[in-house]
């Protein structure tokens, strides 16, 4: 029995259609920039984030690091949200490879505010302090439940980082299920920041690789970074393949993952001893306390009835709804849950 896999949307398989395309794809070596698939991504790529180049990375932690790496300077700081992806879940990257200090600060729902971002800034003319060099946005935001940032919010904190001087950087692994979600296009999101990194293989299912976008300057910088930090990838055409695919078909979709994620938060809801907070559901990612078991213990009971789920704190589970799962399987996972839980 294959188990039904809610852990997160990265363990999404290719499509058949991406598989066909990896197999055919016309190849180079893209180190020498020869790669014609791969080229013709990064144009469709760049074209969708409204930026004039892009580059094929090999994840969004490389994106990210990347994003950091051009915007800030040794010595520098970048503002992060406390809860981004950047600050928890990249092992330091910012600080062990590119020196630069991120400056957490504390938000509601992933979205700071225009006073957070200037109070943030460091005095340019006190020499004890980093000069803050730029700030990243997550949208959307993984630890705060995958939610959404309002458009205008982001502007605004764009307005107010530019401001300061700051540059922008966005991690837009999610950017596709927020432009969904906000029923605009992605590119509207992305005119918020100077670069910004999208991931093909989580919610768009390909099996590698993500994209960094920006202005020409910023693209042939982080080429030599990706370079520096062993990214530089030969015939990636067999990847960018499904990307195409990926970018034209995959993600209209995503509307259903969000359905689904819905349907499966209100039902958990319903749950003995369950929180959620549906005003967090707001695209693919489904967050939910539990009272009266602890999560690691709710998981293992959870994957011997065939239904995987991410623990993620003590008391705190998340589940991703994705590519591989359908409406049926929302049924089957609730319940899952339910035997779980009353059992
Ligand atoms: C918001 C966010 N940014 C970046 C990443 C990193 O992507 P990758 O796993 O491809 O390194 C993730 C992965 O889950 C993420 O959720």
């Amino acid at each position: 029995m294959t188990a039904i896999d809610l852990r997160s949307d990265t363990v999404a398989m290719p499509s058949p259609e991406m598989r066909q395309a990896m197999v055919t794809a016309p190849l180079g070596d893209d180190v020498f920039g020869d790669d014609p698939t791969t080229n013709r991504l990064m144009e469709v790529a760049a074209e969708r984030m409204g930026k004039k180049a892009a580059a094929f990375v090999p994840s969004g932690t490389m994106g990210n690091l990347i994003g950091i790496a051009v915007n800030a300077r040794s010595g520098e700081e970048l503002i992060a949200d406390a809860d981004s992806h950047a600050f928890h879940y990249e092992t330091a990257g910012a600080a062990a490879v590119c020196g630069v200090q991120i400056r957490p600060v504390v938000t509601d729902a992933g979205v700071m505010s225009p006073r957070q971002i200037v109070e943030a800034v460091r005095p340019r003319d006190d020499p004890h302090q980093p000069l803050t060099a730029a700030v990243t946005f997550e949208n959307t935001h993984n630890r705060h439940g995958g939610v959404v940032w309002p458009l205008d919010d982001l502007r605004a904190a764009a307005d107010a980082a530019r401001s300061q001087g700051l540059r922008v950087h966005l991690d837009g692994a999610r950017i596709f299920n927020a432009s969904v979600a906000l029923g605009v296009e992605a590119s509207e999101i992305a005119a918020c920041a100077d670069t910004v990194t999208f991931c093909l293989s989580k919610g768009l299912a390909c099996p590698i690789g993500s994209i960094f976008c920006g202005s020409e300057d910023s693209v042939e910088e982080a080429v030599r970074w990706r370079k520096r930090l062993g990214g530089g990838m030969r015939q990636v055409g067999v990847l960018a393949a499904a990307g195409l695919i990926a970018l034209d078909h995959m993600v209209d979709r995503l509307a259903e993952d969000h359905a689904n994620a819905r349907t499966l938060a209100e039902g958990l809801a319903e749950l003995p001893g369950v929180t959620c907070d549906l005003r967090r559901v707001q695209t693919n990612l489904v967050f939910f306390d539990l009272q009266r078991m602890p999560a690691a213990m709710f998981t293992d009971e959870c994957a011997k009835r065939g239904m995987l789920g991410a623990a993620t704190a003590p008391q705190r589970m998340r589940f991703v709804t994705h590519y591989g799962i359908d409406a049926e399987d929302v049924q089957s996972v609730l319940k899952i849950c339910e035997e779980v839980l009353t059992a």
